[in-house]
């Protein structure tokens, strides 16, 4: 019985210096049916002296068995035995950690930002919580005037209120810095209206103010165009006409020919072939007399748009409501 167990233990040396400790040779020994299993399991018939020799023996080939298949768990190739642990395919595409990715409101206002700032313009910041001077007074709106119904506002119990457009930075701006300057104001802005389709209690607006010696609503029109082709990426064309804002003047709005149709007129455009963009105008006399400039030294011209509509007809959004929803289906096409 002795010899039987040591040409066994033999054996069992080989199959493992050529194979390995494969699950293979674990099953053949060590498995429900195993050798090895079967002779552990018949000591307890056998008399003393014999069960503690054959079982000194059988314990030391199966700790030979159980190293060697431990130590060969990760590198063992057995396609017919794999378990969990042994199937480590390394042919199989990793996995992509999702990293995340900028929001397209805050994509769209880089773009404007270097858009402008190749044309000379530098990229000025205000406070989001507003004196009703800056918003209002300096910019020609007295508290009395029906025009103030034009921005809804809210009004902070502090006594400022969160700016209804990024205009007061105009002022702001002009009384801290001579000109000529040029500027553009990204930020965002507060109106205290009902939300639908198209309209938002927070937007994210552009001023854009140009002020020199002589300064004109052509020069205007040159860099507006501009900005627009370059933003859509196409030949839009632009359209001024008369509107009205207090602290410009003359006043218009802005339109460019309708990027969803080139212009022929489809349910975007309301069938007019222009969507209307964006407010503009030339510095009115008051508002450089409120910023500490005599009016008469100085010609300018201010614009504003809100860039979710620029940012709704170049990807044909059609809810200014999903910018801010966090629903990540959106966001993720960004
Ligand atoms: N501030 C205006 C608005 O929010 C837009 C505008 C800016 C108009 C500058 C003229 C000049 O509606």
């Amino acid at each position: 019985m002795k010899t039987d167990l040591n040409s066994l233990k033999n054996q069992v040396k080989e199959e493992l210096k050529k194979e390995g400790g494969s699950l293979g040779v674990y099953r053949k020994y060590l498995g429900p049916k195993g050798e090895i299993t079967q002779i552990l399991r018949s000591l307890k018939d056998l008399p003393e002296k014999e069960r503690k020799e054959k079982g000194k023996l059988a314990n030391e080939i199966k700790n030979e068995i159980e190293k060697a298949v431990e130590s060969g768990k990760y590198k063992t190739r057995d396609a017919k035995y794999k378990t969990q642990d042994a199937h480590f395919d390394i042919t199989v595409p990793g996995k992509k950690p999702s990293l995340g990715h900028l929001h397209p409101l805050t994509l769209a206002r880089r773009e404007v930002e270097e858009i402008f700032e190749s044309m000379g313009f530098s990229v000025i910041g205000g406070p989001e919580m507003e004196k009703e001077w800056y918003n209002f007074d300096a910019l020609n709106i007295p508290k009395d005037h029906p025009a103030r119904d034009q921005w809804d506002t809210f009004y902070l119990k502090n006594g400022l209120l969160l700016r209804t457009h990024t205009s007061p930075v105009q002022v702001r701006y002009m009384e801290k810095n001579n000109p000529p300057l040029r500027i553009i104001v990204p930020g965002p802005v507060f109106r205290h209206e009902a939300t639908d389709i198209s309209h938002e209690f927070e937007l994210m607006q552009v001023e854009g103010l140009m002020v020199d010696k002589t300064v004109s609503v052509a020069n205007f029109k040159a860099v507006i165009d501009e900005f627009f082709r370059r933003f859509f990426k196409k030949d839009v064309k632009t359209r001024l006409r008369q509107d009205f804002f207090p602290f410009t003047e003359p006043s218009f709005d802005v339109s460019i020919s309708c990027v969803v149709c080139g212009g022929k007129g489809c349910p975007t455009c309301k069938k007019s072939g222009w969507v209307e963009l964006a407010g503009a105008g030339m510095v009115h006399p008051n508002v450089f007399k409120n910023s500490g400039l005599i009016p008469k030294d100085w010609q300018g011209w201010a614009f504003g748009f809100g860039l979710e509509r620029l940012v709704m007809m170049k990807y044909k959004i059609n809810d200014v409501r999903l910018f801010r929803s966090g629903d990540l289906r959106f966001l993720n096409q960004f």
